[in-house]
Parts: C-alpha cells; sequence; structure tokens
C-alpha cells in the first residue's frame, strides 16, 4: 500500500491545480482575521485593510478580511466530493481597534459564508484550550462591569458537501470498514467538547517561523481524519503551515495536498523522516494498547467484549470494528519536488473469522495483539 503527498507554494484560491471533487477531507486552520500575528498577511493581500486598522475601523477591516478566505471556501466546496466533510479550526478574536474592545466572531462569520456557498453545516466542536495567558482576566479586574471573560476555547467548523458520502461498491464498503476506529474512541471523539488535546507546543527549530507558524497540534488532525475519512481519501489542506494535516494524512494511510503562500514553512515539514517514521509507529501502538487497556478494563468489571477482530485477533466491541486495521508506514520517499510517497505494512489476518463471537472465556485482552 502506498500513499502520495503534495506541497503547492502558492495562494489556495482558486485550486486549479485540483480537479472538482477529487477532495474527500479539508482539514485546516486559516490566518484568524483580526489577530494580530496575522494582520500583515491580510494587509499583503488587500492594502485597503491597513488603511482601515490605521482608522480605527475593526469591523470594515474584520469583513475584508474574511473576503480574502472566502474564494478559499468557495475553491474547497468544488474540490470535495459528494459527501465530503472540510473541518475548520478558527479562533473568534477579541481586540480594541479604535474607540472600544469587541470580539470578532471569526466563527459565525465563516459559517455564515459557508451556508452561502451551500455547504451543509453539521454540528460544530468547541476546542478547549488550556491557557497561562497572563491577560487572563481581560478589563477592569476586579470592579464590576466593564471586565470580559477570556476566550479559552477555538472551535472545529464540520461543514458537508451536500447529504451523507455513499459507500455503494463492494471495494468502497471494505475499505471503510479497515478504517473503522474503535468503540472506546469513538464515544470520545464524536463529543462536542474536546479538553483532551493541548495546544501545539510550537517547538520548531527556528524562531521566526516558530513566530508566524500557528501550527495545530499532530493529535487534533489525526483524529479529524480518522473521524471523517478512510483510508487511501485524498485530505486537503488549503492553509497548510508547517504540514501538520500532511503529517497526519500519512500516518493515517490517506494522500494528502496542502497549499502555502509561505515557502519558508517547508523546512519544517520533514526535517528527519526516520524520527516521523517512529513518531507514526508509536501513534499506532498507542491506539492499540489503548485498546488493549480498555479491553481489560471491559473484563474486569465484568463485562467482556463480543466480537474478535480479524487482523489483530483481540476483543472488539462492536461488528464494526472486527475489520478495523491499521496499517504503519514503513518508508517514506521524496518522489519529485515537494511530493512524498509512503509505503505501508498492513496487517494480514490473524485466521479470526469476522462473524466469530468470543465467548466470555475467549475475552483476553492479549490474544494476538501484533501490530
Ligand atoms: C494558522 S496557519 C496554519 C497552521 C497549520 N495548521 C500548521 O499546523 O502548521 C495559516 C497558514 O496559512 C498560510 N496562508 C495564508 N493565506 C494563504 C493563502 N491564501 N493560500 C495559502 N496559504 C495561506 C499562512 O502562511 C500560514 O502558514
Amino acid at each position: 500500500m502506498q500513499t502520495h503527498h503534495r506541497i503547492y507554494y502558492t495562494p489556495a484560491a482558486p485550486m486549479a491545480q485540483l480537479p472538482d471533487e477529487s477532495v474527500a477531507l479539508c482539514v485546516t486552520s486559516p490566518p484568524y482575521p483580526m489577530i494580530q500575528m496575522w494582520d500583515d498577511g491580510f494587509c499583503r493581500q488587500d492594502k485597503t485593510i491597513r488603511r482601515l486598522l490605521s482608522e480605527g475601523n475593526g469591523r470594515a477591516a474584520w469583513e475584508r478580511m474574511h473576503r480574502c478566505l472566502d474564494p478559499v471556501w468557495e475553491a474547497v466546496h468544488r474540490v470535495l466530493v459528494p459527501g465530503g466533510v472540510a473541518c475548520i479550526n478558527i479562533g473568534d478574536a477579541t481586540r480594541t481597534c479604535g474607540h472600544h474592545f469587541q470580539l470578532y466572531a471569526n466563527h459565525s462569520r465563516i459559517l455564515a459564508a459557508a451556508q452561502k456557498i451551500g455547504f451543509t453545516c453539521l454540528p460544530l466542536i468547541l476546542w478547549r484550550k488550556q491557557t497561562n495567558a497572563p491577560t487572563k482576566f481581560m478589563g477592569s479586574g476586579m470592579l464590576p462591569a466593564g471586565a470580559y471573560v477570556t476566550l479559552e476555547h477555538e472551535f472545529i467548523l464540520v461543514l458537508r458537501k451536500g447529504g451523507k458520502r455513499n459507500f455503494n461498491d463492494t471495494a468502497s464498503r471494505r475499505g471503510r470498514q479497515y478504517s473503522a476506529f474503535f468503540w472506546e474512541e469513538r464515544n470520545r471523539w464524536f463529543s462536542d467538547v474536546w479538553f483532551d488535546i493541548k495546544g501545539s507546543r510550537q517547538t520548531l527549530a527556528d524562531a521566526q517561523l516558530r513566530a508566524r507558524s500557528g501550527a495545530y497540534p499532530l493529535e487534533l488532525a489525526l483524529r479529524l481524519i480518522l473521524m471523517y475519512s478512510v483510508q487511501g481519501d485524498t485530505v486537503l489542506d488549503p492553509f497548510l503551515g508547517t504540514g501538520t494535516t500532511i503529517k497526519a494524512a500519512m500516518i493515517c494511510a490517506r494522500n494528502s495536498v496542502g497549499y502555502e503562500i509561505e515557502p519558508a514553512m517547508g523546512s519544517l515539514l520533514l526535517p528527519d523522516p526516520g524520527a516521523f517514521r517512529r513518531r507514526a509507529s508509536e501513534h499506532i501502538d498507542r491506539r492499540l494498547a489503548d485498546h488493549l487497556a480498555f479491553v481489560e478494563m471491559c473484563q474486569a468489571k465484568g463485562k467482556p467484549l463480543r466480537h474478535r477482530n480479524e487482523f489483530y485477533g483481540f476483543p472488539v466491541m462492536t461488528r464494526q470494528e472486527t475489520r478495523l486495521r491499521l496499517p504503519r508506514p514503513v518508508q517514506i520517499d521524496l518522489a519529485g519536488e515537494n511530493r512524498w510517497h509512503v509505503t505501508y505494512a498492513v496487517p494480514e489476518g490473524a485466521g479470526v473469522s469476522a462473524e466469530t463471537k468470543l465467548t466470555p472465556a475467549d475475552n483476553s485482552a492479549s490474544v494476538g495483539a501484533g501490530k
């Protein structure tokens, strides 16, 4: 099994390199309008924004920043397959521009644009970030009524192109079964508040790049890719930054394509392919180990799992998990300028039929827990 990955160092809209309906999932985080670190980028795209900011006309500047992003959302809609999903990580901004401190609700502005474009908006995820920011308490301190609550969350907007994606033929149904996640993962991931993903520490070697990377955690991209795509799909990130989405796609056995206007970010993608392969393996080992711990916990509670996975031989909660398998990246090759391919070891069957139901006596967490 192989996947293919490509970066275009050019503005994301209009995405002329990508045919219509060629991408199954978009996972991305744009520059956040009215967050100061992204002002220069927006001002380069639209010179009027600089004037509006200096005049203190925050609302008009904010709207023009979003008009820089709108064409990208239109292009994302065009390239998604019917039923394809776009996950957009965005934070709101608070700022004093002109006379008043106020909220710039980026998430609702993007949702409004998405609806106009024709996306189906699905329930969004509130990503609760831990923060030790010194500005935690803003405004008038201990005196009412001029204090402001601190923004300690970001959003992940979940948009779909039309209705549910179809998996009509045998091959695509099988691919979907291979891409299942564990029952206990589903219970954690499909909550509308995520507490368990810490903000990226951004320990990048280059300090200047670090300052303007705005990277999200690898774990966030991994989870969204596993939730909303299947192995062999193509995942798009129109605002690629340091390449977190591409790395997550490589780990999850998805193809990927990214756009980025800062070519310098490329140096941060895969400085050490060997170390990255080990990181990928750790992710897979951790999912398997966490599942085995879950099996043991159920066993200890006297609630053994009733099905067995075909490839690993271990017990699973539902029939949908019996064909779950995690391809493991074994080689990463440069395939040309800004292109890579990744080769995977795919688990072979453990000789267990998907029809096999376990009796309580069979329900041992150590059964064939191969990798
Ligand atoms: C919030 S950062 C994305 C960070 C990324 N998720 C990561 O983990 O590294 C947004 C990125 O979009 C890039 N960008 C801004 N406007 C763009 C455009 N029109 N086309 C492509 N990239 C753009 C910026 O240079 C920046 O690297």
